[in-house]
């Protein structure tokens, strides 16, 4: 299919949805013909009059692809989206013509230079609700404060996002591409000696983008920062070379992300770090495999859980059986995150704890509170599926103290942490016939393809 053919098959799911978003909001009172979605108004930072960089609303980017603030699409069911433009005529920064592209020619198109100008160019909003960041471009367009993002709306707008279309799913795999060129650079710079500065550097100029373009700041450690779950810092020459690797890096395209990990070890690292770096690869594509319609994903983030605790058993970390490794709760701070997300236009995709298209909480079990994924995976979901093991040291103290702790090595444990933590991340889509991984055949992973 053509990208003008899948778009256009996208806007028809999209109508779908809104209509059903609106017979939803009907139900609960409120009464809608449409919506206006605003990219939103660009913000500058306190007291300053630096802008802080902008991301266009996402409900407004599943809409059309169009970067920069202020445009706005008027969607009403069984109608062509009106897509405005603002493109200010402006010496201080471009202004330049929308470049020709697939999406044109299934919109209804305006371009106007001032956001007044779009009242006139949408007509009378009565009975048309606000998405966007601003309740004072709302009021400018005359659109009453109790139609900004009300709840009855958003909630089943919100759960729609989490199944793609086969048109957003092709540029998430577009993101992968990018993404993974990175991966195969930073990695190749990591063993050439790279400091952490450096293969950030590299990673950019691998995958043609720009700080702001990313999805989310790169993750890229040596050794024992790997351990930190976002580490950010970027160590220079006073830090390199590594031993041990961890990137969890990702890239835009279009407004969609993609999100992966990789691990890497170098010769000469303990092998019983290599052999849990190997056991997480092979337990992530296990639960790769669990990516399938009707699994609630908690039952992937416990799975996990199993599987890191029979490693630790297996390695000698945990000298419990692996049942009561799990059972202590000895796998817990080792891997201190849920297994993933939802993933789309924002990196961690939203909606991923709602109970129904109408709202509610599903939260996560008292023993996972930080899992961001409740739900239960239909045709269409996408998500990353990111295992770990990581030597904390905060986390570990606890552990020691604890009655498990007992059940422990610590001189393994203590031998480990310099070696910092493992992460393998890969982003999949739930398909009818089961799981595709989307990532995985672009970068392979510590024990191959
Ligand atoms: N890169 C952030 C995450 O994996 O969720
Ligand atoms: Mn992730
Ligand atoms: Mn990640």
């Amino acid at each position: 299919m053509t990208n003008a053919s899948l778009y256009k098959s996208h806007l028809e799911t999209m109508d779908r949805c809104l209509a059903d978003a609106l017979e939803r909001a009907g139900a609960k009172g409120l009464a809608l013909e449409g919506v206006l979605f605003h990219a939103g108004r660009a913000e500058t930072y306190h007291v300053d009059d630096k802008e802080i960089p902008f991301e266009s609303t996402p409900h407004f980017r599943r809409w059309v692809p169009l970067s920069g603030p202020e445009h706005v699409v008027l969607a009403r069911p069984g109608r062509r989206p009106l897509v405005v433009r603002v493109n200010p005529r402006d010496y201080w920064y471009e202004a330049a013509p929308v470049a020709p592209s697939y999406w044109q020619e299934s919109v209804q198109f305006a371009e106007v230079a001032d956001f007044a100008e779009v009242a006139g160019v949408v007509g009378p909003l009565s009975g048309v609700a606000y998405v966007g960041n601003s309740p004072a471009a709302a009021s400018e367009l005359g659109i009453d404060v109790t139609l900004v993002e009300p709840e009855a709306l958003m909630k089943p707008l919100d759960w729609h996002r989490a199944a793609k279309t086969a048109h957003e799913v092709a540029l998430v795999e577009v993101a992968a591409q990018k993404a993974a060129e990175g991966h195969r650079v930073g990695r190749k710079a990591f063993e050439g000696g790279a400091s952490e500065r450096e293969i950030h550097y590299a990673y950019l100029q691998a995958t043609g983008q720009l700080e702001h373009e990313l999805p989310f700041e790169t993750i890229i450690a040596l050794d024992a920062k790997s351990a930190t779950l976002h580490y950010h810092t970027k160590r220079g020459r006073e830090a390199a070379p590594g031993k041990v690797f961890l990137l969890d890096a990702g890239a835009s395209h279009e407004g969609y992300a993609s999100d992966i990990t990789r691990t890497w070890a170098l010769p000469g690292v303990d092998p019983v770090f290599v052999e849990l770096l190997e056991g997480v690869d092979e337990l992530e594509r296990a639960l790769v495999a669990m990516v399938t319609p009707g699994r609630p994903y908690l039952e992937i983030h416990q799975e996990a859980h199993r599987r890191v605790a029979a490693l630790l058993a297996k390695v000698g970390v945990s000298k419990a059986s692996p049942e009561e490794t799990l059972e202590l709760g000895i796998s817990r701070p080792f891997l201190p995150h849920g297994v993933g997300h939802h993933l789309g236009i924002q990196v961690h995709d939203i909606g991923g704890r709602q109970a129904t298209p109408d709202g509610g909480l599903l939260p996560p079990p008292p023993e996972y509170p930080y899992l961001r994924n409740t739900r239960t995976l239909e045709p269409g979901h996408l998500v990353t599926i990111e295992p770990g093991i990581y030597f904390i040291p905060m986390l570990l103290e606890k552990l020691r103290e604890s009655a498990a702790g007992a059940r422990v090595d610590w001189a393994l444990v203590d031998r480990l942490t310099p070696c910092g933590g493992i992460r393998i991340e890969d982003d999949v889509l739930c398909t009818p016939a089961g799981a595709r991984d989307l990532t995985r055949p672009l970068i392979q992973g510590p024990r191959g393809a």
